[in-house]
């Protein structure tokens, strides 16, 4: 099997090429990405020692994707993947996201090739979103479960990010109507691990992790600035190990959109990781309060992950300490990342 992994220097790209080249020996992996996140270059370092090789392209540019040679699979891992990128820089968004899976899309209606793609848990309304919150006092009552499923709300406000991915979404399934393409959407909650180059905007478990080795202040921003908004948090092994499920039994499910997250049992404040962070790190770092809250911000978002277990008999496996364990361990362990969180 020939796949392609776009965004294939990303967190989720690299991780993701690297375990399927192990698993499918027999396959060809390739990667397409043009770089351009910090840290792209040094996972294209770990894919080249992997004997994986990335094409430097833009997603964007069409005539360059329709160029490419046919692959068997695409898993679309290519995105701006910064919520507030929206609106600092909404023409990327939509190019890269948006237009990017497009040409990705068309490409894999030509060649008749399957498609995977790495939706988010942003396609649903952020109002929606806050009315759970209306529920669930943040402060302490965040032990009562409330999870998001496939069929919540995703009319309304998202953010720019949202929508591109959400309207990606839409367009798969349109193909998918007219042209038979083979789908497989994942809405995925937090996903953090080794690799992830986190900043304040995206990646904030290895950011917080990274900034507590390097003895760095942090800030709790948004919902009064108290940290105690709340996520799930999924390890990048067990999207690995999900997504190569869904590979090998892609002709018996196929078509089927997914939310897939760390769920209930890993669910966590930013206060919560503050805490493990110190734990883990011995240090305690200066935490500023940002009080604003960005109207694209949401206060709480837990994964329903009832339908992926019930048709892959799969539910994620790695806790939060052994996220926030194998990304200290990676970070200690290599130099050359320390500088990233400094
Ligand atoms: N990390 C998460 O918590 C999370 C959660 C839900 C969904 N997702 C989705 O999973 C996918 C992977 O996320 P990630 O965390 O690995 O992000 P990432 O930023 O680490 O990886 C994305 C990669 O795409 C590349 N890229 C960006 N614009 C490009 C362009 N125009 N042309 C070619 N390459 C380009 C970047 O250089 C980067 O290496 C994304 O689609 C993201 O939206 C991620």
């Amino acid at each position: 099997m020939r796949i392609l992994i776009t965004g294939g220097c990303g967190f989720v790209g690299s991780n993701l090429a690297i375990y399927l080249k192990e698993k499918l020996k027999k396959s060809k992996i390739s990667t397409l990405d043009n770089l351009c996140r910090k840290g792209s270059e040094i996972n294209r370092e770990r894919l080249k020692f992997h004997n994986i090789n990335n094409l430097k392209i833009d997603i964007s540019n069409n005539k360059k994707i329709s160029k490419l040679p046919k692959y068997d699979l695409i898993i679309d891992c290519c995105a701006e993947a910064s919520v507030e990128v929206s609106k600092l820089n909404p023409d990327k968004v939509i190019f890269t996201n948006l237009i990017g899976t497009y040409n990705i899309v068309k490409k894999c209606v030509k060649d008749k090739s399957k498609i995977i793609f790495l939706s988010s848990s942003r396609v649903y309304s952020i109002d929606a979103i806050k009315k759970i919150i209306g529920k669930i006092n943040l402060r302490n009552e965040i032990k009562k479960k409330f999870l998001v499923n496939e069929n919540f709300n995703t009319s309304g406000v998202k953010s720019l990010y949202g929508l591109s991915k959400l309207s990606s979404e839409e367009i798969i399934k349109e193909y998918n109507y007219t042209n038979n393409l083979n789908y497989i959407i994942n809405r995925f909650g937090v996903i953090s691990g080794p690799w992830q180059f986190g900043k304040q905007d995206q990646g904030f478990v290895s950011l917080w992790v990274g900034k507590h080795m390097a003895k760095k202040k942090l800030s709790y921003i948004g919902f009064g600035g108290h940290g105690n908004q709340i996520r799930d948090i999924i390890h990048i092994d067990d999207v690995c190990e999900i997504i190569f499920k869904q590979i090998e039994n892609f002709s018996k499910i196929r078509d089927n959109v997914f939310n897939i997250g760390g769920g209930i049992k890993n669910k966590l404040s930013l206060r919560d990781l503050t805490h493990k962070c110190q734990v883990i790190t011995g240090n305690k770092v200066k935490i500023t309060k940002k009080s604003k809250t960005s109207n694209y911000d949401i206060p709480y978002y837990v994964s329903d992950n009832k339908k992926i277990f019930k048709f892959y008999h799969w539910l994620p496996k790695k806790n939060i300490d052994q996220i926030i364990h194998d990304i200290y361990f990676w970070i200690i362990t290599n130099q050359n990342i320390q500088r990233f969180f400094k």
